[in-house]
């Protein structure tokens, strides 16, 4: 299981419950609709599919991702990076770990689904190999925005 790996004073590492209130305050920072603290309980503890990182920077936490990893298919449920940090290819480092992470657990392909109106995080994606698949009408019930779905390839593992 990749669950530590450094590069600089960055740190990527699988979250714990520990890290629960950290989350769910960058969590309420991200988005309009954020989880909830027993939200992430029930992933981490009950959900078998469930892989969330965390990207730590001087021991802090400044960013997080998860993903469902089904078969050969892992699916991105939320990754946030925190708005200080944001615009310094953390992001883009986040992903590239967990896309990583999704291959080395023998995932074949990524998916997600991203809110039309979010430019930013779509060309994130656009420029790690995702590409428009299509839209879930009405996806978002805060104000019935639609998704866009995105799928990429993962690079197969060298035995
Ligand atoms: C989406 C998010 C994770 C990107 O993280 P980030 O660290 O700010 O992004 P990076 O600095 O790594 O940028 C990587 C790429 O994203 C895109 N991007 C980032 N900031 C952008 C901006 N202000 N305008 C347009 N594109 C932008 C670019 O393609 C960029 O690559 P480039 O710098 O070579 O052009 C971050 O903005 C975030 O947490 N947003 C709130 C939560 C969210 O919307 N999550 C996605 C839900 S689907």
């Amino acid at each position: 299981m990749v669950g530590h790996s450094e590069s600089g004073d960055l740190c990527f590492r699988m979250m714990q419950l520990e890290d629960i209130p950290a989350i769910a305050a960058l969590e309420r920072e991200s988005f309009a609709l954020p989880w909830t603290e027993e939200a992430f309980r029930n992933e981490l503890l009950q959900n078998h599919f469930a892989r969330y990182m965390v990207m730590e920077c001087d021991g802090v936490i400044i960013g997080y991702g998860g993903m469902w990893t089904i078969v050969d298919e892992a699916h991105i449920t939320n990754i946030a990076v925190r708005p200080a940090y944001r615009g310094r290819k953390l992001g883009e480092r986040l992903l590239r770990e967990m896309m990583k992470t999704a291959a080395f657990l023998g995932m074949r392909r990524m998916t997600l689904e991203v809110r039309v109106s979010n430019t930013i995080a779509q060309n994130l994606y656009a420029k790690l190999g995702f590409a428009p698949s299509g839209v879930r009408k009405r996806y978002y019930s805060d104000n019935n925005e639609d998704a866009l779905i995105m799928w990429a390839d993962l690079p197969g593992q060298k035995v």
